[in-house]
């Protein structure tokens, strides 16, 4: 009950995160960086009710389904690491009185770090959900994601191609709902590896 508690406020809030960081109102800069401090809050209790994999990574056997897993749990850490040091520099509220002063590679790895988060959120959610059937409406949300990561340029963001998040002119809950259509293919691609996984596993 807690944890699904949990889940749900990661993806929401990263949904809404990644959508707002896009916006330029003043009020809505304010709650992007209290949102971001309470997602924080979330994953930190997400690891803490993890804490096991943190002892137990290098024990037992890696097959490839635990070695994707591992990967991608360490990215995003990383991730995460990299997301708190650049929040922390590029603050204009809370942070703002440390004068750690908007540095501009602190916005670069922000503007980088949090698009691979999304990407490799989508994805461990993918691979821990154990969906037995295939989910049509899983098919149809990933096959819009894959068209929102092309309106959105989703991939200049990813590869550091542009200094600012291309904000496609629309208005701002479609902002939103294109970042959730991408979380949705992350999430299918996830969930595809999974079911390959496994499929493998039952015919050897
Ligand atoms: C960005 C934040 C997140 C980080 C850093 C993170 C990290 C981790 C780690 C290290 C583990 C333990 C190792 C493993 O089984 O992979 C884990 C387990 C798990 N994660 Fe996450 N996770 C995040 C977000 C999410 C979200 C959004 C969901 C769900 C929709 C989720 C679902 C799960 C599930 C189902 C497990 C298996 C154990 C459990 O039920 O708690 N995670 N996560
Ligand atoms: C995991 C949590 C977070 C996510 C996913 C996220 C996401 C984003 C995104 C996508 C942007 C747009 C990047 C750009 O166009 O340059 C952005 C900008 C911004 N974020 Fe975050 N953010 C998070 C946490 C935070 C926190 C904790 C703070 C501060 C306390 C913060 C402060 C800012 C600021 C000030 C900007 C505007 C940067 C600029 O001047 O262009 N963010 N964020």
């Amino acid at each position: 009950m807690m944890r699904g508690a949990i889940h749900y406020s990661i993806v929401i809030l990263l949904i809404f995160l990644c959508g707002s960081g896009m916006s330029v109102s003043r009020t809505e800069s304010l709650l992007h960086e209290w949102c971001g401090i309470f997602l924080f809050l979330c994953i930190l209790l997400h690891l803490i009710g993890n804490r096991k994999w943190f002892t137990q990574m290098t024990r037992g056997r890696y097959n490839a389904v635990r070695c994707v897993i591992t990967v991608t749990d360490l990215l995003m850490l990383v991730m995460i690491i990299l997301i708190a040091i650049s929040s922390v520099t590029i603050s204009g509220y809370i942070f703002a009185p440390l004068g750690l002063g908007g540095a501009a590679w602190g916005r670069m790895i922000h503007f980088a770090a949090t698009a691979w988060l999304l990407v490799l959120t989508g994805f461990h959610c993918g691979m821990h959900m154990k969906i037995e059937k295939r989910n049509v409406f899983l098919y149809l949300a990933g096959a819009g994601g894959v068209i929102a990561f092309i309106i959105c340029r989703f991939y200049e963001r990813l590869l550091l191609l542009n200094a600012f998040a291309y904000t496609p002119d629309l208005p701002s809950w479609t902002v939103y709902l294109l970042h959730a259509l991408m979380f949705a293919a992350f999430t299918m691609i996830g969930s595809e590896c999974r079911r390959f996984a496994a499929k493998e596993r039952s015919d050897t």
